[in-house]
């Protein structure tokens, strides 16, 4: 039954994407570089949500997201953030989430959506739409930020906070 909720879930989603004037994402792409996707699920939250900017996990969200992360995440990306080995910024491997790689350069919606969505521009990347909820999704990136530097975090909280204002302008 869970598989026929979850193969309609991706149908319904298949059949908004193919209407592309009629799209519900308040992501749209000339903002943020995430290609369509056929699947590609509407995003649950808005730019300016109150859940962004995500802070560094303390307490409770850290033991959260740190458990999503090891479940969902870490068998790509390794266990701390450090990328698909051996070559993890090579084309198509999943990169590392720690400085060396890209994902601090990006604000927090968009690394929300590559989650939520999924991203396949050089490897696949999946979706996690049907797997985790918004708040799981966030517990996660908390997570991520605690292997930041602290001028990574610095330089994308400020992208975080410039992208929650561009909305709607
Ligand atoms: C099956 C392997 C796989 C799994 C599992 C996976 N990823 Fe990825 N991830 C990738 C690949 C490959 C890319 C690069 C996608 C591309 O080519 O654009 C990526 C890209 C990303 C990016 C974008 C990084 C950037 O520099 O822009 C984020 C953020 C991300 N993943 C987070 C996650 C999180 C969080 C999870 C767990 C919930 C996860 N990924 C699970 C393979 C995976």
């Amino acid at each position: 039954m869970r598989n026929v909720v979850v193969s309609l879930l991706l149908t319904l989603g298949l059949l908004t994407a193919c209407d592309a004037s009629n799209s519900t994402t308040p992501f749209p792409n000339n903002q943020i570089d995430v290609p369509p996707l056929m699947t590609m699920p509407p995003m649950p939250l808005a730019l300016d949500d109150t859940r962004f900017p995500i802070m560094p996990a303390a307490e409770a969200q850290y033991d959260t997201g740190r458990a999503l992360y090891e479940q969902y995440c870490s068998s790509c990306h390794g266990l701390n953030g450090e990328g698909q080995q051996p070559d993890p910024l090579a084309f198509g491997m999943a990169p590392p989430h720690t400085d060396v790689g890209h994902t601090w350069h990006h604000p927090d919606q968009q690394n929300f959506q590559t989650v939520w969505t999924g991203r396949t521009v050089a490897g696949v990347m999946p979706s996690f739409a049907t797997q985790l909820t918004p708040d799981e999704i966030i517990a996660v990136l908390a997570y991520i930020k605690t292997w930041w530097s602290q001028q990574s975090l610095t330089v994308q909280l400020e992208r975080t906070e410039a992208t929650m204002n561009n909305e709607g302008g």
